[in-house]
């Protein structure tokens, strides 16, 4: 049997392994220069001005619901083609998940359905791309900030990419059609950390509360202190002076914050992650057109489209998404994965429309028909593997594969 090939995977070189051995050897496993260091390099190489590094990029976008001030009584229009951490975080802050459709080419949010069907209480859209493959941020974010709201990007899939606008090239966290932008770090990711996540924004008092509401919101730098009491209290008594003094120990919790710090150690192998992250890319852009090529001429299986055939070059794909048509090769999906499984090959569905997840059903009253060229699509998506430590063998087992699915 042939080794298994996930749908997806991290790659780990000598030089990550020694970096992380170099960190467990350091004075500090968290909250120490890795940290700082890693926040510099990501901020320099994405193009903004500020990185806040954090456990996962689920703790990242719900940070991003923190500083933008979203709650109670507000709505955040998201894709329902993502993972549930796109839509949660606005839960997580009282405010009402909602979704918007899919265009049918990229997968990713539809500006057009975006704007039809807004709503007056909606303050935020948290847009995806989907598979690495930017969504339209222009003109998302001129539908979003027409009425106001902030523009967020939900870069997780797409760490290194960038797209091309009016025959320029942005990359993903450093143009100007997101307000902030969220990277994951988990090993399927197209760089890891382990588990990790990025906040990435121009905006320095976003930065500096997500900074702290990172860590419990606590204040330690003297100029930023308020003080536990002040010297015209009236209940002070005689031994009270004592409360004024600010020591070396002295530290301040001015906002309710989580742990969402990330450690020295993940940060780390982040650094030698991002060293190696063009190469990463490079590859999984090869093995994509390798794909591409191999499954062009089927009339059962669409390859994934671009929505600007400019962008080819620049995409960081951290997915390979096919379209399958399972009436027409006479198989169920579960029928073809494991037909896969069979041949060692691993696939996955990705993703159910949140939309019908029943939580999101139960709470929202939301159902079928809500978004329905994403409830398409799901019905006949399949990832297949994807990533950098793939062979040219691999590649053509799993080409062969799909090729014999149909008896082709
Ligand atoms: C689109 C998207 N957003 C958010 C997340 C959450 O990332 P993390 O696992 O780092 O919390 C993921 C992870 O799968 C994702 O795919």
């Amino acid at each position: 049997m042939p080794p298994f090939l996930p749908y997806g995977r991290q790659c780990i070189s000598d030089a990550d392994i020694a970096a992380v051995i170099a960190a467990l050897r350091s004075d500090f496993l968290t909250c120490g220069p890795k940290v700082e260091e890693f926040e510099r390099q990501f901020a320099a190489f994405v193009g903004a001005k500020h990185a806040v590094a954090v456990n996962s990029a689920t703790s990242a976008l719900h940070l991003a619901m923190c500083v933008a001030g979203i709650g109670p009584g507000d709505r955040m229009v998201t894709s329902p083609n993502t993972f549930l951490a796109s839509a949660n975080c606005a839960a997580f802050v009282g405010a009402t998940p909602d979704f918007s459709d899919i265009d049918p080419v990229s997968y990713n949010l539809d500006p057009v359905s975006l704007d039809a069907n807004w709503q007056a209480d909606t303050k935020a859209v948290i847009a995806v791309d989907y598979a690495g493959q930017q969504a339209d941020m222009p003109a998302i974010a001129q539908v979003a900030r027409k009425h106001g709201a902030v523009v967020i990007e939900d870069a997780c899939h797409g760490t290194g990419g960038g797209f091309v606008h009016e025959g320029k090239a942005w990359k993903l966290g450093g143009h100007p059609w997101a307000d902030m932008t969220v990277f994951s770090f988990h090993p399927v990711k197209t760089m890891t950390t382990g588990e990790g996540g990025m906040l990435v924004t121009d905006n320095a008092d976003w930065a500096n509360r997500a900074r702290r509401l990172r860590s419990h919101g606590i204040v330690r730098s003297p100029a930023d202190f308020v003080g536990l009491v002040s010297p015209s209290e009236p209940q002070l008594s005689a031994f009270s002076f004592q409360l004024l003094e600010k020591g070396p120990w002295h530290y301040e919790m001015q906002d309710l914050g989580y742990n969402y710090r990330i450690t020295d150690l993940q940060c780390a192998l982040g650094l030698s992650q991002l060293a190696q992250i063009e190469a990463f890319m490079a590859r999984r852009r090869t093995i994509v057109a390798r794909y591409n090529a191999a499954f062009a001429d089927l009339a059962w299986l669409v390859t994934p489209g671009l929505r600007n055939p400019a962008d080819r070059d620049y995409i960081s794909w951290h997915l390979y998404t096919v379209q399958i048509d399972f009436q027409a090769i006479g198989k169920t999906r579960t029928q073809v994965m494991a037909e896969l499984r069979r041949k060692s090959i691993g696939t996955q569905v990705l993703y159910i429309p949140v939309h019908l997840q029943p939580w999101y059903r139960q709470t929202y009253g939301y159902g079928p028909g809500k978004c329905p060229v994403a409830e398409a699509y799901y019905t006949r998506a399949l990832s297949l593997p994807l990533y950098p430590a793939m062979t040219g063998a691999d590649v053509e087992r799993v080409q062969a594969a799909v090729l014999e699915l149909a008896g082709n």
